[in-house]
């Protein structure tokens, strides 16, 4: 679906630009882990297209696996309450693992899962984001990879969605205030 759409009311980021960014981030992770075995971790269901994506563009082989947790519901606003909704198939001690995900925002989802993964005694746990909005961070995390620093504005596409909609737009947008008052 494109992003040209009457429900966006502006434009942050195209299709074209999170290609570019993926060709530029994908050299440095293959690079970061070399001949390490990387587990991926993608955070459903917003981390799908870019897991997706982002895993093609690496050269070096990957495990993946998902896990699903709450925060926000359908609002939106995080609510920085945390639950597990589908855990891990994998044992992650002594793995090298990436968290792939789409946004960060308050940061309280990440904050928790990486402590999270830490305690199950992963070998080390690194980041990859597709966006991050500074603005809203509620705590500090170490982000190893992000590819866009965006305003704190609700944002939805490539993957990010208002009540489930939106998801599978092309890039990244922010969504008219008219469509959730
Ligand atoms: C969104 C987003 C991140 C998280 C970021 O997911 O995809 O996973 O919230 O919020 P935070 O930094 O404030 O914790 P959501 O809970 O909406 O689930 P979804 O991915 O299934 O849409
Ligand atoms: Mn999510
Ligand atoms: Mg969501």
């Amino acid at each position: 679906m494109h992003l040209n759409h009457p429900d966006i009311k502006e434009v942050l980021v195209t299709a074209e630009q999170i290609r570019e960014k993926i060709q530029e981030l994908a050299p440095k992770i293959d690079a970061f882990y070399a001949d390490k075995d990387v587990l991926l971790v993608g955070i459903l269901k917003g981390a799908v297209p870019f897991m997706a994506d982002l895993s093609r563009a690496m050269q070096i082989p990957t495990k993946q696996d998902w896990m699903a947790v709450s925060s926000y519901g359908s609002g939106t606003v995080s609510s920085g309450v945390v639950r597990i909704l589908k855990d891990l198939d994998t044992d992650v001690k002594d793995r090298n693992v990436l968290i792939v995900e789409d946004i960060i925002d308050s940061g309280l989802t990440l904050s928790w899962l990486t402590a999270n993964l830490k305690a199950r005694g992963a070998a080390s746990v690194e980041i990859v984001t597709l966006l991050r909005k500074p603005d809203a961070a509620k705590v500090e995390i170490a982000v190893r990879w992000v590819g866009f620093d965006i305003p704190n504005e609700f944002v939805v596409g490539y993957g990010l969605d208002f009540n489930e909609s939106y998801r599978s737009m092309d890039g990244v947008g922010i969504l008219s205030p008219a469509v959730y008052s």
